[in-house]
């Protein structure tokens, strides 16, 4: 038998301490709104132990494709154990004082809880929303820097693991570009959010030109903040809608685009679909990640019930329900591939 190297180990360690982390936040804080705030829990299902195995299972499983794929050189090890963990120890108490207004907007059923300054004008109506109850929305810098903790403590540690799946099929379709060098190529990651996707894009290829875009300016500062600090190569951030992408057809080589269509509603999700596929060049590919369906992953049915019991999440069960590749075929695209991960379900879709 081959033993575990130390790395190895250490991550392995490092994602149970995650895990458990993860489960004792929401352990602790489910407590604390029963005792504090009754009125505002949600009326989820109780989760048998044979799906609760089953999720432990998966997410070994996300985690042993992570270090197989680090093992191949898709990406660096040190990836794995990037995070910013100072940070994240300043943010968590400000993630506690943060629950009480979350508690009382889930119980009022306030979920257009947008501050008053924000020029409402500039966005599409649906975005104008407390998505997961967050205090703001996407619109503050309160806002964009409890995020990344708390997807992080949402997905029990695996947001990055998730986040990483699509550096394969991503690095896969730049061979199409074979003549060219990594520096001549442009990818950009649609509804970037604080950078967490470009990140991850970086470590694995360093040398190619990167670019997001993103309807909410705090989260795009923090993503400046985080990825336009060091000698690495400036990433350009840009303000817009995904829907009317700001760039000329056939611009970009590469689209990725990462937990963006679960809170669009329909026509919203076509026009981005429709949008990808209009800037992409003729040997581009769109890398699309998002939530599991309740086609590819129905035993997780469940859990995806309880997600948008618990947040607000005003077009999740539409998006479950929904066929992505039928709506990347209507916008051009031809599907490669998908494939579910834990949560997460990341789609392949080129242009050609
Ligand atoms: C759940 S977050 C995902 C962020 C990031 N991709 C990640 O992996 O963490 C959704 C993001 O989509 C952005 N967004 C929502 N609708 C958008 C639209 N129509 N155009 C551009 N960005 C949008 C939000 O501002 C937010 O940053």
């Amino acid at each position: 038998m081959v033993k575990p190297s130390l790395t190895k180990i250490i991550y392995q360690t490092l994602q149970g301490g995650k895990n458990l982390a993860g489960l004792v936040h929401k352990e602790l804080s489910t407590k604390a709104m029963e005792f504090l705030a009754p009125g505002s829990v949600p009326p989820t299902d109780e989760i048998p132990i044979d799906l609760i195995n089953d999720i432990r299972l998966s997410m070994t499983r996300l985690a042993s494709l992570d270090w197989e794929e680090a093992e191949k050189n898709l990406y660096p090890k040190e990836l794995l154990f990037k995070s910013p963990w100072i940070e994240w120890a300043y943010q968590y108490p400000m993630i506690w004082l943060d629950l009480p207004s979350t508690w009382e907007r889930r119980k009022r059923n306030k979920t257009r809880d947008i501050p008053k300054e924000i020029n409402s004008e500039i966005y599409p109506n649906y975005y104008l929303q407390n998505f997961h109850h967050q205090t703001d929305g996407y619109l503050s810098d309160h806002s964009a820097n409890l995020y990344d903790l708390q997807v992080e403590i949402l997905f029990n540690g695996t947001a990055d693991l998730m986040r990483r799946r699509i550096i394969r099929p991503l690095k896969e379709s730049l061979m199409a570009y074979k003549d060219h060098k990594y520096d001549a190529l442009k990818i950009l990651d649609v509804a970037t959010g604080t950078g967490s996707t470009l990140q991850q894009i970086r470590g694995a290829i360093p040398n190619i030109e990167l670019l997001g875009i993103d309807l909410s300016e705090a989260y795009l500062k923090k993503a400046s903040k985080s990825l336009n600090n060091s000698n690495e190569h400036l990433v350009q951030l840009i303000r817009g809608n995904a829907e009317d992408l700001p760039f000329p057809d056939e611009s970009i080589n590469a689209v990725t685009c990462v937990f963006l269509l679960h809170e669009l509603p329909p026509k919203a999700r076509q026009n981005v679909l429709n949008e990808c596929w209009r800037v992409l060049n003729k040997k581009g590919s769109l890398i699309l990640a998002d939530s599991i369906q309740v086609s590819d992953s129905p035993k997780f049915l469940s859990l995806m019930e309880n997600f948008h019991k618990s947040f607000h999440e005003p077009y999740y069960k539409d998006y479950i329900n929904d066929n992505i590749d039928s709506r990347l075929e209507e916008s051009g695209f031809r599907l490669i591939e998908a494939k579910s991960h834990f949560m997460t379900r990341v789609w392949h879709a080129s242009k050609l």
